[in-house]
């Protein structure tokens, strides 16, 4: 019997909404500094979308930009994942495939907090090795200013906007880009360490009744912070292990941008050289589900991304939910920013 076909990167794309957001104009309005971003979290600055553009337009463009690099104008399905969708209802793919002139294909979006690109990818790659699609187009895209608190020091100096895409397509399981075994997992026992009270079916009121700030994320850094670094350290692990590969192995390690000291932390208890470490949580911020995308592109557009590499990949967010996966860099891919 034929072993079912795997998911193979061939494009990658990203968008930035041009307006840069340095520090100092968030300590212009909150109890912070420059000094303490940039050391506690490792960010000079992020990009903030303008009031009109919303996630699916950053989607789109990020998306067009992906099926550009793999040279195609059609795909199978498109799967966006993201916590800032245009609408709590519908989902914001349906549009994303519309705008990109693809109406009619399947869409849906992945709402798995930072880990929602991995997610989305892995779903993906259980379409192609069903046969149910041979073409995919996976988006992460996030406009955090929707529900972050502009006024709270806790999560305002974090999180950044933008989009990231790849097309993953059928093809070979040791095709070089082809995305390896997945380690996945969640603990909805700490559903309430990042989340956004109100706007959903608990806490059903109109918003001038809501408790104030119940529209925006709350987060208990902190504790985040520890789960993170050890889900995101095992998960990392067992990748390489399902992947047949050992750690020193690891030619690049591609850490979701959640915070500099939380990469570092991973990338240390693996053992990985901080020069294999990718990063662009400096420029961008914490851009959560369009995170890992974002970084693969800039990774890829600096050259710091050679085919051959072995890249491992891992995420965490809110859910709380990780994941982590593996692929040989391909050759002959150009990411299109
Ligand atoms: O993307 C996936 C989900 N999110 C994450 O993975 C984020 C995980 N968490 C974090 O990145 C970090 O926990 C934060 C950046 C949110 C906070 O950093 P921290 O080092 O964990 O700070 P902390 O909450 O332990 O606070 C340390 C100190 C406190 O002061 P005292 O009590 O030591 O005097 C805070 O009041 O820093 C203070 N502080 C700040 N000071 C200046 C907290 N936030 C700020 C701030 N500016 N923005």
């Amino acid at each position: 019997m034929r072993a079912p076909a795997a998911a193979v990167l061939t494009g990658l794309g990203a968008w930035l909404p041009p307006r840069r957001v340095p520090n100092s104009e968030l300590c212009a309005r909150l109890d912070t500094s420059d000094q303490w971003i940039r050391e506690r979290i490792g960010i000079a600055e992020r990009r903030f979308a303008e009031p009109d553009v919303s996630t699916g337009d950053m989607a789109a463009a990020a998306g067009a930009r992906a099926m550009d690099s793999a040279g195609v104008d059609t795909v199978d399905a498109v799967l966006l994942a993201t916590s800032s969708p245009d609408h709590p209802c519908p989902a914001t793919a349906p549009w994303v495939a519309d705008r990109l002139g693809l109406t009619g294909v399947a869409a849906f979006d992945v709402a798995a907090g930072c880990s929602g690109f991995l997610y989305a990818t892995t779903a993906a790659a259980g379409l192609i090795a069903s046969g149910t699609a041979g073409r995919v187009l996976v988006v992460g895209a996030e406009t955090m200013t929707s529900i972050v608190d502009p006024g709270d020091r806790a999560t305002a100096p974090i999180f950044g906007e933008g989009a990231g895409a790849v097309v993953l397509e059928a093809g070979p399981p040791h095709a070089e880009g082809a995305l390896g075994p997945v380690v996945w997992g969640s603990d909805g026992s700490l559903a309430d360490a990042i989340v956004v009270p109100a706007g959903g079916a608990r806490g059903r009121y109109g918003r001038e009744q809501a408790p104030r700030g119940d529209f925006h994320v709350h987060m208990r850094g902190n504790e985040v912070f520890r789960h993170a670094v050890r889900r995101m350290t095992a998960a990392a692990r067992d990748a390489v292990v399902s992947a047949g590969w050992e750690m020193p192995d690891v030619d690049r390690l591609i850490a979701h941008q959640a915070n500099q000291r939380i990469t570092t932390a991973v990338a240390d208890a693996l053992g990985v050289p901080a020069g294999n470490c990718p990063s662009n949580i400096r420029e961008v911020g914490n851009t959560a589900a369009a995170s890992l995308p974002l970084l693969l592109a800039h990774a890829a557009d600096r050259g710091d991304l050679k085919p051959g590499h072995k890249v491992l990949l891992v995420a965490f967010g809110s859910g709380l939910a990780w994941a982590a996966t593996t692929l040989v860099w391909p050759a002959g891919l150009a990411a299109r920013l």
